[in-house]
């Protein structure tokens, strides 16, 4: 069997060896609750919760007191869209390029729904930005692969009604670039730890304004005082993680931060692939030559045949709609293949899969 070649880093990045070093060593060495203890070993898990809310603060550019620690950016939209009372007069803004989970918990909460609209290239047409109550937008679509005019879309958006909502899905975005959520000037922006090498089951909630949210959840570590007549939460975003919060992948998550922070996706690679395949005349490209991945279909190719013939050469890549059904609606495609690069990838790999392709291809 030939080595794996895993090229899927959009749908989840491979784990360093420190990160999982980071997490053993937790498990085997400090493991306990946080927020619950006063022993030596509880203060130990507070200072990591702490030091790590600290490192993703800095790592976007807010404070720690901004930080929520969800689970992913699925479990994130869907409690903003709780957060923020949708009813239907609500004007929730959406695009094409969105994910399912950054669209439908709002589309689902039955708000009246418009669309940002798309210009030739699939980009978010900051010319047609409509008025809206709620706005989500997607910083870099994990079909298209190119980072949105975030900073000008929330500015316009802003001019339209001073009190919109902006959500930015930064799921995509996150691996590729630096977040100034200063920047962005959003009121919510969101991220799964998975995508840049942590553990799945993480993923970080920035609210601009805790105090202007209610929580959505409830249960332990969120509770500052029970008084007669309601509830006192605790301080910051932190009244938005009740339960035990997911320790482990904590441990894990500031060392990939600094991982990625050293060492993001090498997008040579990306170029050198869509080089090729420009090259292979069965070949349909859906992405640009300078967005962060590769998508494409075969003529008279189903995706998934397409993926399962590189699968037994060991490759390793995306195919489907991408829970991303809008976009592939608009281009007029059920579902794409999707190849997606890590730090971890080398060019040697990328010059084997162009070799496997054009045989699949020819
Ligand atoms: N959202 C992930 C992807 O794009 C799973 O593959």
């Amino acid at each position: 069997m030939n080595k794996i070649i895993y090229l899927d880093a959009a749908a989840s990045y491979l784990k360093s060896d420190a990160v999982i070093g980071a997490e053993v060593d937790f498990l085997r060495n400090f493991y306990a609750n946080s927020g619950r203890g006063v022993c030596a070993r509880a203060a130990a898990v507070d200072d990591m919760v702490l030091r790590a809310r600290k490192k993703v603060a800095d790592f976007i550019g807010g404070a720690a007191e901004n930080i929520a620690f969800i689970s992913g950016t699925t479990d994130a939209m869907n409690m903003i869209a709780k957060m923020l009372d949708i009813g239907q007069d609500t004007i929730v803004a959406v695009s094409d390029l969105d994910h399912h989970s950054a669209r439908l918990p709002f589309e689902m909460a039955g708000g009246r729904v418009v669309k940002l609209p798309l210009d030739d290239e699939y980009n978010i047409d900051v010319a047609g930005i409509p008025y809206a109550d709620v706005m989500v937008v997607t910083a870099m679509s994990n079909v298209m692969g190119v980072a949105q005019n975030v900073p000008e879309i929330v500015r316009i958006a802003r001019e339209k009604n001073p009190n919109v909502v902006v959500v930015v899905d930064a799921a995509q975005y996150v691996v590729h670039d630096d977040i100034d959520v200063r920047l962005w000037d959003a009121d919510f922006v969101c991220w799964s730890g998975h995508k840049i090498g942590a553990d799945t089951g993480i993923g970080v909630l920035y609210v601009k304004n805790p105090d202007a949210h209610k929580p959505v959840k409830f249960g332990g570590g969120m509770v500052q005082r029970v008084v007669d007549d309601g509830v006192l939460f605790v301080a910051g975003a932190e009244k938005f993680e009740a339960g035990t919060l997911p320790l482990t992948q904590i441990a894990g998550l500031g060392v990939a931060i600094d991982n990625i922070k050293q060492n993001r996706p090498n997008l040579e690679l990306v170029k050198r692939l869509y080089d090729a395949l420009s090259e292979m005349p069965r070949v349909r490209l859906i992405s640009s030559r300078d967005a962060a991945l590769v998508s494409f279909v075969v003529l008279d190719m189903h995706p998934l045949d397409f993926g399962a013939l590189l699968g037994t050469r060991g490759v390793c890549v995306r195919v489907g709609n991408m829970c991303a059904s809008w976009i592939h609606q608009r281009l007029g495609i059920a579902g794409s293949v999707r190849i997606s690069v890590g730090a971890y990838n080398t060019e040697q790999e990328i010059d084997t899969v162009i070799e496997y392709i054009k045989d699949i291809v020819k």
